[in-house]
């Protein structure tokens, strides 16, 4: 299966930091980067820059051809409106990007709360981007063996918010009940084209050096894509039986749902941790070409 590596740069990155980028670009489409010849597993890029150098970077992307994608790391939930300093999702894709992060740590750390995470959600999927939806617990909630439930609630939250009604919290920026039936639409086609992606990322392990061991990893983000199917299932049925859907989600449990791993991953633990999931979310080593670049490397050898 086609591996997933996206890099998050988060808040670094000057107009100069068009030669890493274009470092990238040389690299990803060396030979050394060629997929291993046995099978379908080339390795997408995705690089989520400051949202000051997107369009610039889609720009050199597609002059050259390269193949590298770009995406955003966050995007407000309203459409458009008076929202100073915000970035909409269709901002992004007018700037060339194919996804954007959606519930990133350090934007729930800086006050996006659940019910925000889901607008946005829903306002990523409807501009027709893809949409990493980033969960994880606190090492007190691990600890204490909540991961799964806390995980769980997360996925809920943000699923159930994006489709329901209660979430029009702001009549000026979703106005009517066929918001909610176009986002069921919505939903239905990101789920199609694979276009809700799921990061599994532990607070405690952003930045800090630190991993969960590679079985629980596995076993982390297996559970994610069951649980993630569940929801949707429920949600599916919930809205055939009221009517805002005609059709349930034919073989939810079929649904391919991509379940990346993100903290801390670097190029001595890429290759182990991406035999157990299908693709990584990284920071700080994605600032270094060649050492984002190893990791593709390591992953197109991935059978
Ligand atoms: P890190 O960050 O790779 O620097 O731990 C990961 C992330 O925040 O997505």
């Amino acid at each position: 299966m086609r591996k997933e590596i996206i890099g998050n740069w988060k808040m670094n990155g000057l107009l100069d930091s068009e030669r890493t980028f274009r470092e990238l670009i040389a690299g990803y489409a060396s030979p050394s980067n060629a997929p291993s010849p046995s099978g379908d597993n080339s390795t997408r890029l995705t690089i989520c820059p400051p949202a000051t150098l997107l369009l610039h970077f889609a720009r050199i992307a597609s002059s050259m051809n390269s193949g590298i994608a770009l995406g955003g790391q966050y995007c407000h939930r309203a459409i458009s409106g008076s929202h100073t300093g915000e970035i909409s999702a269709e901002m992004l894709r007018d700037s060339g990007a194919r996804l954007t992060l959606v519930g990133h740590a350090e934007r729930r750390a800086a006050g996006d709360r659940e019910a925000d995470v889901a607008l946005q959600l829903r306002a990523a999927l409807s501009a027709g981007l893809s949409a990493v939806l980033c969960v994880g617990e606190r090492a007190s909630e691990r600890a204490a063996g909540g991961t799964r439930t806390k995980l769980r609630e997360q996925l809920r939250a943000a699923i159930d918010g994006c489709l329901a009604d209660a979430c029009k919290t702001d009549a000026s920026e979703i106005s009517t009940s066929e918001a909610s039936i176009a986002n069921l639409a919505s939903l239905d086609n990101a789920l199609a084209d694979g276009r809700l992606m799921l990061a599994y990322e532990p607070l405690w392990a952003i930045g800090s050096g630190e991993t969960p061991g590679y079985e629980e990893i596995a076993e982390t983000c297996s559970a994610l894509a069951a649980d993630a199917r569940d929801i949707l299932a429920e949600r599916a049925s919930d809205g055939a039986r009221n009517g805002t859907r005609d059709r349930a989600w034919d073989g939810t449990s079929k649904l391919s749902i991509s379940v990346l791993y993100g903290g801390s991953v670097k190029g001595s633990n890429a290759a182990s941790i991406l035999r157990h999931v299908d693709g990584l979310l990284i920071g700080k080593a994605s600032l270094d070409a060649q050492e984002l670049l190893a990791i593709v490397a390591a992953s197109n050898k991935i059978d």
